[in-house]
């Protein structure tokens, strides 16, 4: 830290991103991405696009809402764009906590809504999941604050109702609700068409995992227009041109791939069943997860010592040193021969530690 770094952040603490190694090629199931590329008409509406690199971007992002309201009829003043989910996640952050309002969400989520909360620096109220890793609704419902749901949740996979959200959201109308439904295709319910009806529900969402999109960053947020307005009011305080051309682009092209997108969607999900049992059949405890991923822990595994055995072997899933999870890993399901690869090594390992 130079001398020069504002007091306001020495003691804050980053977002880890999962790994991105360059050493040796491994089967990467660490960082939620999808195993298919995405088609070659989304690659060639990049390379157009890239032709008008001169030129700054729409900051209205006009063509990707229109092409949304197409795919999922969502109404384009009913939308907007971010620089993937996260950056609309730290505008929710932003807009909707202050002193008075803290942030509420689950001590066992994602890894960024606490660093959301300390860069902005709001109060955070934390709801322990249940024994099961169920989110506490009836507790989160008598805390006072601005709620942060990712939905499935991350990492445990396990996805609440629309109804329960609807419960939770129409508890108290002068309560915002986040919802971050960026695993939500994977096989949950989507809270999308409940911000018809209420005005303090976010959804946010984003093109990183169900349309293979990571390498993108497009994320995009569906509310009331009032709410839509705030975060339009942080981004054009931040970055206008928050989406380059090329994502515009290549995001107005996938949306025009919505088939292919929920075969695929559809695919991981069946991938996913058919590793779990396998998983299960071994020992594994696994939670019920909706997403694409699993969280699983053996009883006679060490959760770090596990994730380390498995990137020996070439393979790479994602370990939390934390309370309550530090014996659980969670694996990207992958395309089925990676997890073919994934499930042959775990073996591998059981048999070692016998
Ligand atoms: C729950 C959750 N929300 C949001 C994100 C961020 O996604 P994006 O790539 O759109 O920034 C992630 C990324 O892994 C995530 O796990």
């Amino acid at each position: 830290m130079s001398r020069f770094f504002s007091p306001r952040f020495a003691a804050l603490t980053p977002y880890t991103p999962g790994e991105q190694p360059r050493d040796k090629k491994y089967v990467k199931l660490n960082t939620n991405e999808s195993p298919y590329d995405v088609p070659e008409s989304v690659v060639r509406a990049a390379e157009a696009a890239a032709r008008d690199f001169r030129l700054y971007p729409d900051p209205t992002c006009l063509a990707l809402s229109k092409a949304l309201g197409r795919a999922e009829g969502i109404d384009p003043d009913r939308v907007v764009w971010g620089n993937g989910s996260d950056e609309l996640l730290n505008f929710a952050f932003m807009a909707y906590c202050d002193g008075n309002t803290p942030a509420v969400f689950p001590d066992i989520t994602y890894g960024f809504y606490p660093v959301f909360a300390a860069v902005n620096r709001v109060p955070t109220r934390i709801i322990p999941l249940r024994e099961d890793f169920s989110v506490d609704l009836a507790t989160m419902m008598k805390t006072p604050g601005t709620v942060f749901l990712a939905n499935p949740n991350a990492p445990t996979g396990i996805a609440l109702s629309r109804d329960q959200v609807e419960r939770l959201v129409q508890s108290d109308p002068d309560r915002m609700v986040v919802v971050d439904e960026a695993y939500v295709d994977f096989g949950a319910e989507t809270s999308a068409p409940l911000t018809e009806k209420y005005k303090n529900l976010l959804v946010i969402r984003t093109f990183s995992k169900s349309r293979s999109m990571a390498g993108a960053r497009i994320g995009y947020a569906i509310g009331d227009p009032e709410l839509i307005q705030d975060l339009e009011t942080l981004r054009y305080a931040n970055n206008p041109y928050n989406l380059s051309r090329v994502a515009i682009a290549a995001g107005e092209a996938m949306l025009e791939e919505e088939k292919l997108m929920r075969e695929r969607c559809a695919a991981v999900a069946s991938t996913r069943e058919e590793t779990s049992r396998a998983l299960a059949d071994l020992g594994f405890v696994l939670t019920p997860s909706r997403s694409n991923f699993l969280f699983a822990r053996h009883p006679a595994l060490d959760g770090g010592k596990f994730y380390r055995d498995l990137k020996d072997r070439g393979i790479l899933v994602r370990h939390f040193d934390l309370p309550r999870i530090k014996d659980y890993v969670r694996v990207t399901v992958g395309s089925p021969e990676d997890m073919e690869t994934f499930v042959k090594s775990v073996r591998s390992i059981l048999e070692d530690e016998k």
